[in-house]
């Protein structure tokens, strides 16, 4: 079986990670990695593929940066040529990136099996791209792999073949706990940030990036102002992405000394500071659930969820968007016990193993 798997942006690698690592046991699937670029700085890409311990690609896509329709496209194009040279028999696409929705619908019209690690989320939010690319890549994967409950129960409300929905648990939390092992063996040695937590002692950890949160200037001003208050009861470490860089400096928006802004951090350094943050605050869809996976308090600055097994856990609180909200979430989870959380079922370190497990079943009969 030929299997290509896809990872674009930094929220893939990490979990195209733990598949090709698992794939090793599988002699019989022959993995090539494509990496289509849509992120290409390079600590938004090649620091991740150095501590995630990624094979270098087989192919590079060089997508790189612009409108959605721009970026997918490229990619489109790109895609089709090596599925048209390789011929694999099934797709792997993770998560919910421009870059998955573009490698799965190019497969499903060259007539390739297409399988989606992550399938399942919803938002219920269509002004969220994410969501348009989660609903557009499960209207046209044969194989469906989920992470948590209501993945497994929106594809069922939606019509999907039973026998095709696997809930596998998370590759995600397998890198996670991978990596964290990684900085127990003296992984954590090298790492640029550790006199500033050493000297800190106790912070909280940000990540803000979502275009509804950084790209309107009178949000991204509301958001900065209550960062800068949630900073006076503890600083903030903030590794700032690409797109809220430009923003902030676009619109002149300033934060407090006491929240550090730091470049964006490989994906060993970034655990390393946010694994002990009080409380860590963000809008990322994966630092939801790796933080419910260690029992790190969470506020989430969004109104809504794809990812609701982390609320109804508790690790995880809906802080909104507004300063009110924010605040009243902030002070819930910082006066929280760590440990208080339970950890949603199957996130146990070996979904990629139960994916290749699955594959290896459907092998025989791969759609086309
Ligand atoms: C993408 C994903 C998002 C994910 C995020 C994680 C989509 C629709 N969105 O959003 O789900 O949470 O990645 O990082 O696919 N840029 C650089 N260097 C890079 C990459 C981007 O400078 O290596 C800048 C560019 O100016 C670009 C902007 O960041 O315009 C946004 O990048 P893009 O890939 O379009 O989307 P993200 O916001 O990163």
């Amino acid at each position: 079986m030929n299997v290509c798997v896809i990872a674009g942006a930094r929220p893939n690698f990490m979990k195209a990670a733990p598949i090709l690592r698992a794939a090793r046991a599988y002699p019989q699937a022959r993995c090539r990695l494509v990496h289509t670029g849509q992120h290409y700085d390079y600590q938004m890409s090649e620091a991740f593929f150095r501590d995630l311990e990624i094979p270098r690609p087989d192919h590079f896509l060089q997508a790189g940066s612009g409108s959605h329709a721009e970026q997918t496209a490229r990619i489109m194009t790109a895609f089709e040529q090596v599925c048209q040279r390789d011929r694999p028999d099934l797709v792997l696409v993770v998560g919910d990136v421009n870059s998955t929705l573009a490698c799965s619908i190019t497969a499903k019209k060259l007539g390739i099996a297409v399988a989606h690690v992550e399938a399942g989320l919803r938002s219920f939010d269509l002004t969220m791209p994410e969501e348009i690319n989660r609903l557009v890549t499960d209207s046209i994967t044969d194989y469906f792999f989920c992470t948590e409950q209501s993945a497994v129960e929106n594809l069922r409300r939606e019509g999907k073949p039973q026998e095709r929905i696997f809930f596998v648990g998370h590759v995600m939390i397998d890198n996670l706990f991978h990596q964290l092992k990684q900085l127990q063996n003296g992984g954590a040695r090298s790492l640029k940030t550790a006199p500033l937590k050493a000297q800190l002692g106790t912070y909280n950890f940000l990540t803000l990036h979502r275009p509804a949160n950084v790209d309107d200037p009178n949000r991204l001003r509301e958001l900065a102002a209550t960062l800068n208050e949630i900073a006076q009861d503890r600083p903030i470490l903030f590794p700032v992405h690409p797109r809220t860089q430009k923003m902030l400096e676009r619109y002149h928006i300033r934060f407090s000394h006491r929240v550090h802004l730091l470049p964006p951090l490989g994906f060993r350094e970034a655990l390393y500071l946010w694994k002990d943050a009080r409380v860590v605050l963000t809008d990322s869809g994966g630092l939801q659930e790796e933080t419910t996976a260690l029992g790190v308090p969470c506020v989430t600055l969004r109104e809504n969820t794809e990812r609701p097994v982390t609320i109804q856990i508790g690790s995880n609180v809906l802080g909104g968007v507004t300063r009110q909200s924010i605040l009243d979430a902030y002070t819930r989870q910082r006066d929280r016990e760590r440990k208080a959380f339970s950890v949603p079922p199957l996130w146990d370190g070996k979904a990629a193993e139960r994916i290749w497990k699955a594959l290896e079943k459907v092998g025989h009969q791969l759609i086309r």
